[in-house]
């Protein structure tokens, strides 16, 4: 929907990329069905046809305040309903950064001045103006005497770019609306300590909980030093990720196929084990459809260096690159053939499980990999699974049965004995990729 913002035309979609944001859950009904509301219900639309016959160039507005009341009568306050409104904005505009500002946070903000939007903006990658900034630019002198609204707590610390905290109090903001407290500890409520000391009105706490969904991988990466792992495996109805053979290529169709890929674009590194090049010699890059996709980097375990020197992970050309992940078993002669070829080599300890998971998740953050996909073999799956490293899944199931005991099924390992120790989601979405059907979940560490 377009609506005409102060001069300005803004795109303002219900849906999020994540698919996490909800615009408007439908309720609008209840207020045209509601208790004295049919004058409204009858006279605001014939009102809003009036005056785009008579006046089309304002219709856009008119259709704008309509929206916005209808928010605000639902919520049960202008004040709590106008919050939730233009932040419900700025989160949209952060996601439109999804996958593109690791190490950094999504951040949108939207700057209101007398019901107006008058500039938004978000943070588009790392090194690059805050959202705030973009924003405040945006609105020029309207920002004196507005209202900001900002996904995350104002940042106060000399970064790659300056404090945030600054440009407000500069441009004269009155009021700062913050869904959530910054994690980072160099913030952490101080910069709205900073607001409030220079006589801003600081309000926070505003749909915090879609803002933290929004940042829930920095949010990880800030709080652990260590990358969000997210598990994704495609399987059948029967639980199988490939056939006795070792067929995996394609249990799911193509519209869970393309999900995959939106995930690798989202995330900042992939991980297999070589078990999986060896039988599939995937490519792990990202294929979208309208093009323009990030590779994440790609990460293989493979502690005696098999994987072969012609792989497709080793040959093919990307702007990311491949790591081959090995420990002191690896022979020198083949790490300096894979070297050569162009992939990095990382020589890690091993535990009981192959090469140390907690360890390479560690260096992987030292790298500023804040998350991880985690794209299987029964046995990866099965030691991440165990070792109680995954905070997310994303399982895709096809309308298929494979059969048969010696077709692998997607987690390895020695398993459970009791039902009571099963690892459990929470926070379930369900979606349908055409004939597929894909899950979404948080993982609560165990003991939670
Ligand atoms: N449907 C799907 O979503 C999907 C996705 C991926 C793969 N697959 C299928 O899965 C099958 C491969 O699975 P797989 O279990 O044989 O192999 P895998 O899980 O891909 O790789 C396992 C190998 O990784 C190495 N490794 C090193 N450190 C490890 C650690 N800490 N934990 C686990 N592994 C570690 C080990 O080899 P070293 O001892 O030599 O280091 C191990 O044998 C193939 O058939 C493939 O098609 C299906």
């Amino acid at each position: 929907m377009k609506f005409r913002t102060g001069g300005k035309r803004l795109s303002f979609k219900p849906a999020s990329p994540q698919g996490l944001i909800r615009c408007n859950s439908g309720a609008d009904s209840k207020v045209w069905m509601g208790e004295g509301n049919y004058f409204k219900a009858f006279f605001r639309p014939l009102g809003v046809m009036c005056l785009a016959y008579l006046c089309p160039e304002d219709c856009f507005r008119a259709l704008f305040v309509l929206k916005r009341e209808i928010h605000f009568s639902q919520d049960g306050g202008q004040l709590r309903g106008e919050n939730i409104y233009y932040m419900q904005m700025a989160l949209e505009t952060a996601g439109k950064a999804l996958g593109r500002t690791s190490p950094n946070p999504m951040v949108g903000a939207v700057v209101v001045r007398d019901g107006q939007v008058v500039g938004s903006g978000y943070h588009a990658r790392a090194g690059t103006p805050h959202a705030e900034v973009h924003a405040l630019r945006e609105a020029g002198a309207k920002a004196c005497g507005a209202t900001l609204y900002v996904t995350l707590e104002p940042c106060c610390h000399h970064g790659r770019t300056g404090p945030c905290t600054e440009a407000v109090i500069k441009a004269g903001i009155t009021k700062v609306v913050v869904a959530m407290e910054d994690p980072n500890p160099k913030v952490a409520g101080k910069g709205v300590k900073i607001l409030q000391n220079a006589g801003i009105t600081v309000e926070t706490g505003v749909l915090e909980e879609q803002s933290r969904r929004l940042n829930e991988v920095f949010i990880k990466y800030i709080s652990t030093r260590l990358p969000f792992v997210v598990m994704k495996t495609a399987m059948s109805l029967d639980g199988k990720i490939a056939t006795a053979s070792g067929e995996s290529q394609w249990i799911t169709g193509p519209a869970s196929r393309a999900m995959v890929h939106r995930l690798r674009d989202r995330y900042d590194a992939i991980l297999v084990g070589v078990g999986t090049v060896l039988a599939d010699n995937p490519s792990l890059t990202t294929r979208l459809s309208e093009g323009g996709g990030k590779d994440p980097v790609r990460v293989v375990l493979d502690s005696r260096a098999r994987t072969p020197v012609d792989a497709q992970i080793i040959t093919q050309s990307s702007h990311s690159p491949t790591i081959i992940v090995t420990t002191s078993d690896a022979p020198r002669v083949k790490l300096q053939q894979l070297s050569d070829a162009g992939a990095q080599i990382m020589q890690l300890s091993a535990d009981d499980n192959g090469i140390c998971l907690h360890e390479l998740l560690c260096k992987l953050a030292e790298r500023e990999i804040t998350s991880l996909l985690v794209e299987g073999g029964t046995r990866v799956n099965g030691t991440f699974i165990n070792s109680n490293l995954v905070d997310k899944v994303c399982w895709f199931i096809a309308p298929k049965i494979i059969g048969g005991h010696a077709a692998p099924g997607p987690v390895g390992g020695i398993g459970i004995t009791a039902l009571a120790d099963a690892m459990k989601l929470s926070d379930i979405s369900l979606q349908r990729y055409g004939e597929d059907i894909g899950i979404e979940g948080y993982v609560a560490k165990r003991g939670e």
